[in-house]
This record gives C-alpha cells, sequence and structure tokens, in this order.
C-alpha cells in the first residue's frame, strides 16, 4: 500500500533520489505519487520554499526535474482510502501556508472531527484526505509549539493505525513516528534515509532502524533521536544490519519480478532443506506443549495456513486450526495462555495479521511466527521466529514466500514426527521437479495451454485433501493477476455447486496427487469431463481423462511444491496472453497496512 521515501543530508539534488526510492516502492501498489522538496538557500531566486510535484497513474517515465535542488525531500506513493484518485488527494499535503510537508500510511479514524475544528478555524483544505487533516493540525499546532513539540502533540491526536513523516521548510530535520503502519530509517554516512520498507534503503544502506510502535524520529544530517510518543522521553535504540543481498531487489535477465521470483524457488527450497531451523528444540516443545494450535495468515499466507493444517495432520498425526486474519478475532475467546499462533506472513505487516496476533499474545498465548521481512512488525512481535529465507518479493502476486512458508511447514511436519530428514529429502526432490518444470520444453507447454484458454471467463482448480489449499492457491494466482474468474474447488464440493457452471469447453485444472485420494478425485475430473469440461491434469500421473497434462514429480506430500509452481507459470503466462503486467495487478497492494 502507500509507499514512504525520504531523505536528509549531504546530497544537493535529492528529488530524483527520491523519485527512485518511490519507484523501488512500487511494488507495493500505488495510484497516484507525489514528491516534495525544500529548496537550498544556496539559490536566492528560489527561497526557502517547499516545492512539489503529485500526479496520478504510475511513475512510469516520469521525472522531478521541475523541482529544485534540495537535500532535504519526502516522497510517497498513495493507495486511494478516503477520496479517490486525483492529483489534489495525492501526497505530500501542505498546510495553508505552504511551510510543512506531510505524507501518511493509515486511516485517521477521528478525521471528521478534527476537520470539523480546523474548518472552524478558517483552514482551507484542498483534499478530501483525511491525511490532509493531519498537516493542517500541525499546522495549528506548531501556533504555540516548536515544531518537534508539535509534531508529537499532533500524532496523539490521531486516532487509528498510522505513520505520519513530515518536514518544516524552516527547520533541518524529517519528523516521523509510527503506530501500526511500519516505518524503517536508514543510516548513511553524514545523511539518513527513512522509508515505509527496507527494500527501498537497499541501494543506500543495510544499516536500519525499524522504528515501533508508538515512537517518534527526529532524524536530522548527522543524528537520529527515538522518542517514546507517551511518555516524551528519548529511547535507546540499537540499529540493525538488512540480511537480504541488492541484486535481489534487482530484475535481471527477466522481463518481470514474478517470473524471476518463481525462478527463485527452486533455490529457496534448496536452502530451507539445507538450513533451516524449524525442527529446533525450542519450537518442537512451544508446538508440544500447546494445547491448542492455529495458523494464521491473509490472502496467500492464510492458504499456506490450510496447506500447513494438512500436513499436520497427514505427517504429524497433530491437529491444529487454520485462520483467515481479518476473521480471527472471533476465535479470541478460545485463546488461554495455553495457546499457541503460528503467523505466517511475506511481509510481516500485514494489519489484518497483526491486530489479532496482538490481541491473542495480550491473552497470553504464544507467537511463533513465520516470517520474510527481518525487523518487520511481526517479526519484533514474535516470541520465536522464523525467517521464510525466499529473499525479496517484489511482485504483488506472492510465489517464493508462499512456497518458502509450506516447505518450512512441511519440514516442521516431519520434524514434529522424527522424521526430519525425511522431510529434507522430499524438499530435495521438489527442488529437482520445480528444476525439470522451468526448463524451456515444459515452459512450452505450459505456454501453449495458455495460449488455448486465456479468452475463458472462467477457470476452475480442484484438489482435494492437501491438495484443496493448492487449488485455492492456483485459482488465486490466475484471477489476481490475468483477471480471469478462477475458483478453487474441494473436489468433493463439485457437485454441491460449481459443477452447475461446468460447460463444454470450461478449463478444469485438477491437482492430482498419487495418493489415497487419487480416485476419488479422478472421479471428480470424470464428472467435469461429461460436461463437456476441458480437463487440465497437473501430476505424476498421466490419466486418459486429461485434455492437456501438465507433468511433476511424484514425491510424496512434497509433490505439492511442484503443483503449485505449475499454476504460479500457468497465471503468468495467461497474464502475458492478456497483454497485462503480472507484477502490479489493479487495485490490488503487496503489502495491506489497513483494515
Ligand atoms: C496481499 C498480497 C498477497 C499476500 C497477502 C498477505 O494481499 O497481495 O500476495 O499474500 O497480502 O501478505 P503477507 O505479507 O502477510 O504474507
Amino acid at each position: 500500500m502507500c509507499g514512504v521515501f525520504g531523505y536528509i543530508g549531504n546530497k544537493t539534488n535529492i528529488a530524483p533520489l527520491v523519485l527512485e526510492g518511490l519507484k523501488s516502492l512500487e511494488y507495493r501498489g500505488y495510484d497516484s505519487w507525489g514528491v516534495a522538496v525544500v529548496a537550498l538557500n544556496l539559490q536566492p531566486e528560489i527561497k526557502n520554499k517547499i516545492y512539489f510535484k503529485k500526479r496520478i497513474g504510475k511513475i512510469g517515465g516520469a521525472n522531478v526535474d521541475s523541482l529544485p535542488a534540495g537535500s532535504l525531500a519526502i516522497g510517497h506513493t498513495r493507495w486511494a482510502t478516503h477520496g479517490g484518485v486525483t492529483r489534489e488527494n495525492a501526497h505530500p499535503h501542505l498546510d495553508c501556508t505552504e511551510s510543512i510537508a506531510l505524507i501518511h500510511n493509515g486511516i485517521v479514524e477521528n478525521y471528521i472531527d478534527l476537520k470539523k475544528e480546523l474548518l472552524a478555524g478558517n483552514h482551507v483544505f484542498k483534499s478530501e484526505t483525511d491525511t490532509e487533516v493531519i498537516v493542517h493540525l500541525l499546522e495549528e499546532n506548531s501556533r504555540k509549539l516548536s515544531f518537534e513539540e508539535a509534531f508529537l502533540k499532533t500524532f496523539n491526536q490521531l486516532e487509528g493505525l498510522n505513520a505520519i513523516v513530515a518536514i518544516d521548510k524552516k527547520e533541518r530535520v524529517i519528523l516521523a513516528a509510527r503506530k501500526g503502519s511500519p516505518l524503517v530509517i536508514g543510516f548513511g554516512k553524514n545523511e539518513h534515509f527513512i522509508a515505509s520498507d527496507p527494500s527501498a534503503l537497499l541501494p543506500f544502506t543495510k544499516d536500519v532502524y525499524f522504528l515501533e510502535d508508538d515512537q517518534m524520529a527526529i532524524i536530522k544530517d548527522d543524528s537520529v533521536k527515538i522518542i517514546n510518543i507517551n511518555s516524551a522521553k528519548e529511547v535507546k535504540f540499537l540499529k540493525q544490519m538488512l540480511d537480504w543481498d541488492v541484486s535481489s531487489a534487482e530484475i535481471g535477465e527477466f522481463e518481470h519480478f514474478m517470473i524471476k521470483e518463481i525462478y527463485d524457488q527452486p533455490a529457496v527450497i534448496h536452502d530451507i532443506a539445507n538450513n533451516a531451523i524449524v525442527g529446533s528444540d525450542n519450537i518442537l516443545s512451544l508446538i508440544n506443549e500447546a494445547e491448542d494450535i492455529y495458523l494464521v495468515g491473509c490472502g496467500t499466507a492464510s492458504y499456506a495456513c490450510l496447506v500447513g493444517k494438512a500436513l499436520f495432520s497427514k505427517i504429524a498425526k497433530k491437529q491444529v486450526h487454520a485462520a483467515i486474519g481479518s476473521e480471527f478475532e472471533d476465535q479470541l475467546k478460545f485463546i488461554n495462555k495455553k495457546s499457541l499462533i503460528i503467523a505466517l506472513s511475506q511481509s510481516g505487516e500485514t494489519i489484518d495479521l497483526l491486530e489479532p496476533v496482538r490481541k491473542a499474545q495480550q491473552k497470553g498465548a504464544k507467537i511463533l511466527a513465520f516470517v520474510n521481512v527481518l525487523g518487520s512488525s511481526l517479526f519484533r512481535m514474535a516470541d520465536e521466529k522464523i525467517l521464510i529465507g525466499a529473499g525479496l518479493e517484489k511482485a504483488v502476486a506472492s510465489t517464493k514466500a508462499f512456497i518458502g512458508k509450506i516447505s518450512h511447514l512441511l519440514l516442521l511436519a516431519y520434524a514434529l514426527d522424527k522424521r526430519k530428514s525425511q522431510g529434507q529429502r522430499l524438499l530435495l526432490e521438489a527442488v529437482e521437479s520445480i528444476r525439470i518444470i522451468l526448463q524451456e520444453k515444459n515452459l512450452k507447454n505450459i505456454k501453449k495451454l495458455a495460449h488455448k484458454i486465456s479468452n475463458e471467463k472462467d477457470i476452475f482448480v480442484i484438489g482435494r485433501g492437501l491438495y484443496f489449499p493448492a487449488s485455492l492457491e492456483a485459482a488465486l494466482k490466475i484471477k489476481e493477476i490475468s483477471y480471469i474468474h478462477a475458483e478453487g474447488v474441494a473436489a468433493g464440493e463439485l457437485k454441491h455447486g460449481p459443477l452447475a457452471l461446468v460447460e463444454k469447453d470450461t478449463p478444469c485444472i485438477v491437482l492430482l496427487p498419487d495418493d489415497e485420494t487419487t480416485a476419488l478425485t479422478l472421479a471428480n475430473a470424470m464428472e467435469m469431463k461429461a460436461r463437456g469440461g476441458y480437463i487440465i491434469g497437473i501430476s505424476s500421473i498421466n490419466h486418459g481423462v486429461f485434455d492437456f497434462y501438465l507433468p511433476i514429480a511424484n514425491i510424496g506430500e512434497a509433490s505439492v511444491l511442484p503443483m503449485v509452481v505449475v499454476s504460479q507459470l500457468l497465471a503468468y503466462y495467461l497474464t502475458l496472453e492478456k497483454k497485462l503486467d503480472p507484477d502490479k495487478p489493479r487495485n490490488l497492494a503487496k503489502s495491506v497496512t489497513v483494515r
């Protein structure tokens, strides 16, 4: 969602640098953007003034050449919540005197009341956003207080989960505060950065500090001070080193990040098989001692939870619940000190997950997190954490983080059953199977299928047991990037509804494992075939019912990994057939930080 980038330091033409920072945040999803810079005093004809540029749509080939030189600037990519996608609604927002510029991520729940008061005080609003309320409130508070004091007071007057960053043309400082929405400070030599996401800092520095909830940062050229927003007292902080490779933020030889990330997957699984700590004694005892266990996540991560539930049941004979983050509130009444929450998240910032997990923790539950972003909110909140190790994931549609999550869960299930090495072996076999899928002749086959079905309006994907959540994930990948309606269906449920929609040539994808569910799933495939469905098998078995066959290796429960990879590739090539951008699907965001 909204991306934040700011700079203060010794570079003197930083509007283009801030624009570059925003570009590296594009993957989060946005619909408009803006940059504000304090002009350098060195240019008397320009005066000490805030200049800004705001535009709707993607940055694309746009530039900020019209902005003057400066060494203090902020920029923002907006994902519309309050108010439509217009230039006026884009951030930064300025106060009445155009002396303060402010950017914001989150939702100000009490903005209507605040706006009423400000309007009564003759403040003039130019946008429909809740953000603009903050900058006028800051202007109001600045009349009697210093910029820092006014900022602190303003932030404390906001209700809801918010991150704000502001500059004032008269002050050589960036002020930032967070509650809920993430902010991370980057440390350079005589320069500092602030961003909503550490990936934007990677080209400049790996030395970072993740601002905690209820903290405010006073960022100057050569110093950073952190204040607790409740006590207004300074707090000590420790910097962290980002462990991502700079190259993971680059697209390299690939056309899109999504296909690059699909290609990263064998290495991710290989690394998990060899190095993952999921089988460590404290993680196993955390699970074994819990009276009830909930796997919780959102979007793709929620399907990883369902896969995990099936793996725990099948391999470790352990019953766990699986829940969607935004629906988990209702389960909180069952949570107590003996509960364990296993929270799955690529970003570690998904608010629909963080909120219920925080509440479960307050009720005494232990939190075990599988998270991809070091230092993210979930990472810091969890009692035990396992880094997914997928590296930076930029495409909105998650691929390698999903594969990473289920690789960890498979290994964990085997470790719980004291058969960790068997889990490792299966993962290494999955690596080989996926490498084969990624060979040109197999890709050609998938592209051929994509070409054939790209004009269809519905696609059904069926699976049973462990492969039902895989069918949900396959359908999600297809619909979110190719915009073809796709539905994952528990194979046995077909005849309770979806079968009514299967007609001549409807593409029906069958996830067919070679296990105790094969016969029943095949029977369901036959039912679709009898209605004219075009049956596409992703399986190690080349069965006669299939009109189109996409082979994978038979590797026990790990078969789910290559099956998912084939469906990711199909989604990707369907999207290319439709001449759409797979990395940035409409209306969607990578990191969803509002509820
Ligand atoms: C968004 C993304 C999805 C992701 C979901 C959960 O919807 O577009 O790809 O699965 O958020 O994100 P998380 O970072 O918590 O895994």
